[in-house]
């Protein structure tokens, strides 16, 4: 079995983020979202993976998978180009599989107990795909299943219905084997001018392909939006492993499940208090409050502020005497205080498409 990892897509919903890179690399727990896909491809026993690259920082996605030995996999790059849907971006991968099954993980998708409980489902021979499901609280956000009462079956596939026939959500990870093609090459773009993958799997249910689906166990997240990413943060955080490779000088204080990464340095007079993950090379002054489900990234340096439930992504300068709290913050980002005897106000440099909570 083979492995495609979406790695395209436009992410406008992450904007300002994503201007600057593609939302797949945005780390989570100090971990970017796709490589969390990589590794359970891995742990599933797949390890030959195409990567599909959209315009939004393909160069940065090679960079950081290189061939993808780093993970213990082989991955080979395809370009998808303009975002044209999921099922497009499947399409692009036909050469590739050949005559193999393969798995597709949407590379903005995290599972917490990953994919081998649904690469074990299928039985090539006995089903032509499966869809992994889950229940959620809001099925209009989603592709949602609607099953056969009397046999179980799934029947239909309906994306973001405003009227759901279920709470079941299409999870990000499918299973195909090769009639999948045929299928996206009947189907037609959708009113947003996609290739939608719930059409070509509607398709592949009346033509009378076996699709079979799997109810899947534990959280599962798709991290289109800032709050799913500080939510799927705080829930990776909650499983954190603690380890301090870094210094903690006498006086620093270390409460809870914390991880201190190599070469950083809590000085005397900072808190840390867990779950909370801290990189590597970064220092954290005193008078500083790392609190709760806060993922501070490498090579960043806090003074004085009290940070919670945030994510600075790394590479920072936060030198403000403020709280920060539910924030998501770009890589190379400084945050000062003003001189104080100015009168109070906000100084914003702010690019298009920012959310800011004043
Ligand atoms: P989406 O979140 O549906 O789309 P998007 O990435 O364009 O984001 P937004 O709606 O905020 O603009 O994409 C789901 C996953 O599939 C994500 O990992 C990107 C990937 N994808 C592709 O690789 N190619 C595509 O053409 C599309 C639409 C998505």
């Amino acid at each position: 079995m083979k492995g495609l990892l979406l790695s395209g897509g436009s992410g406008t919903r992450l904007r300002p983020l994503t201007h600057s890179g593609p939302k797949q690399l945005i780390p989570v727990a100090n971990k970017p979202v796709l490589i969390y896909a990589l590794e359970d491809l891995q742990r599933a026993g797949i390890t030959d993976i195409a990567v599909i690259l959209g315009l939004n920082g393909r160069e940065q996605v090679i960079e950081r998978i290189g061939d993808g030995s780093q993970c213990g996999v082989n991955v080979t790059y395809i370009d998808q180009g303009a975002p044209l849907g999921i099922a497009h971006a499947v399409a692009c991968a036909e050469d590739f599989m050949g005559q193999d099954p393969f798995v597709v993980y949407l590379g903005d998708n995290i599972l917490r107990h990953g994919i081998a409980p649904l690469v074990a489902e299928f039985d090539e021979g006995a089903c032509d795909a499966v869809v992994a499901l889950q229940s959620v609280d809001d099925p209009e956000r989603y592709g949602v299943a609607e099953l056969d009462e009397a046999s179980g079956r799934l029947i239909q596939l309906v994306e973001k219905p405003k009227a759901p026939k279920s709470n079941l959500a299409l999870v990000g990870v499918y299973l195909f084997t090769t009639p999948i093609f045929d299928a996206i090459r009947q189907i037609e773009p959708s009113w947003r001018n996609e290739l939608e993958i719930t059409d070509a799997i509607q398709k592949l249910i009346d033509t009378r392909y076996i699709v079979k689906h799997h109810v899947i166990q534990g959280w599962w997240k798709d991290t289109g939006m800032p709050e799913d990413i500080l939510e799927v943060n705080r829930l990776l955080l909650d499983d954190l492993v603690p380890c301090v490779e870094g210094a903690v000088e006498g006086g620093g204080v270390v409460k809870g499940r914390v991880s201190i990464g190599r070469g950083s340095v809590l000085k005397q007079g900072s808190v840390v208090f867990g779950p909370a993950i801290i990189g590597e090379n970064c220092t954290i002054d005193a008078g500083t409050y790392i609190g709760p489900y806060t993922s501070i990234g490498d090579n960043t340096h806090v003074s004085g502020a009290h940070i919670e439930d945030s994510i600075v992504i790394g590479d920072s300068v936060i030198t403000c005497k403020e709280t920060i709290v539910e924030s998501l913050i770009g890589d190379k980002t400084q945050i000062r205080s003003t001189d104080q005897k100015l009168p109070k106000g906000y100084r914003l440099i702010v690019g298009s498409g920012s959310s800011i909570d004043l």
